[in-house]
């Protein structure tokens, strides 16, 4: 059975299917989608994306995730893409939206 989950990159509207667990990062690199990176370790803030559809598949933040994106008033529907992991699809993340 194939339990992979489908991730859509907007604005490219481009579709991948990953392995739950996989951070929308890794999903990105698999779609060839770049996020521009820094830290990798969600305390940089550089890889922000908006979360247009299936926030509720997303694992919830840890707290150095959280901190970064309080600290850059970003509000419930953006997450750091090198943190947050995809556990249930379809989820739509725009790219350029920060
Ligand atoms: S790359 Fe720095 S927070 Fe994700």
């Amino acid at each position: 059975m194939d339990d992979r989950v489908e991730v859509v990159f907007e604005p490219s509207a481009t579709r991948v299917f990953v392995s739950p667990g996989a951070t929308i990062l890794s999903a990105s690199e698999a779609a060839g989608v770049e996020i521009v990176t820094g830290c990798t370790a969600g305390m940089c803030g550089t890889d922000a994306v908006a979360i247009l559809v299936g926030e509720a598949g997303l694992s919830v933040p840890e707290e150095h995730e959280r901190g970064t994106l309080e600290r850059m008033g970003l509000d419930s529907g953006f997450r750091l893409s090198c943190s947050a992991r995809i556990l249930r699809g379809p989820v739509h993340v725009r790219v350029d939206a920060f």
